[in-house]
């Protein structure tokens, strides 16, 4: 579905992204797990169109994205759930998920997008910043969904949840690629990459350094932890 082929770029002269290569299917939940700093954030915004420099192919069925800006890159069908979340504390939910959709979604109107995110129903008129922790990272992948999105990009998304709430999201994401999404997930929690992924990549100074399947990287964990995760 999304292919990415020596991607190389960064924000000044600096290369962060020293020729990447990756694809990531529909109905899988690939992941990318790698030490601080190896430019799994700057990946990400590279495929948005948020990065200052990149050079080299990525197409989404077949249609070349590299180079197109953001809005574009999200028409065409990629959905990002920024590092952080990034919503609107002051609006609403339902006004947080108003922002950047040109029109109503067509593929997750109200019922199927609160019967995916249930927690999210009650709190439609709450302010953002009312919200738990997990409230807003739901509220950050459904603002994803609505602009209907066969690829889904999210960074780090357990992150500061409690076990419980990642759990959930765990359920989230293998639900999405049920449904044919392309999940593309950045994460230092192993233990919920290894619950959700059918690949799991390792990225290491600005590469991918290993890429195969879950089970494929359960045989050889011990060692690619060891060489890439740990510190
Ligand atoms: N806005 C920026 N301007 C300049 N350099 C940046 C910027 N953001 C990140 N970098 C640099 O790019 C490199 C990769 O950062 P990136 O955020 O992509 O890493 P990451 O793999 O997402 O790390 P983490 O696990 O900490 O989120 C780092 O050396 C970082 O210092
Ligand atoms: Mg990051």
């Amino acid at each position: 579905m999304l292919e990415m082929q020596g991607l190389r770029g960064g924000y000044g002269p600096a290369q962060v992204l020293n020729d990447v290569s990756l694809s990531v299917r529909a109905g899988e939940v690939t992941a990318i797990l790698g030490r601080n700093g190896v430019g799994k954030t700057t990946l990400l915004r590279g495929l948005m169109g948020l990065l200052p420099r990149l050079s080299g192919r990525v197409t989404l069925a077949g249609e070349a994205l590299a180079g197109l800006p953001t809005h574009r890159v999200a028409r065409a069908g990629i959905g990002y759930v920024p590092e952080g979340r990034q919503i609107f504390p002051e609006l609403t939910v339902t006004e947080n998920l108003a922002v950047g959709q040109r029109s109503p979604s067509r593929l997750w109107p109200a019922e199927r997008l609160f019967g995916l995110l249930p927690n999210l129903r009650e709190r439609q008129r709450n302010a953002g910043r009312s919200l738990s922790g997990g409230e807003q990272q739901m509220l950050a992948i459904a603002r994803a969904l609505v602009t209907d999105p066969r690829v889904l990009l999210l960074d780090e998304p357990s992150q500061g949840l409690a076990p419980m709430v990642v759990q959930e999201l765990a359920r989230i994401l293998r639900h999405l690629a049920g449904e044919g999404v392309a999940v593309l997930l950045v994460e230092q929690n192993l233990r919920l990459t290894e619950t959700v992924a059918d690949r799991i990549a390792i990225m290491a100074r600005g590469t991918v350094v290993h890429d195969d399947t879950a089970a494929g990287f359960r045989a050889a964990e011990d060692e690619l932890r060891h060489r890439w995760l740990t510190l």
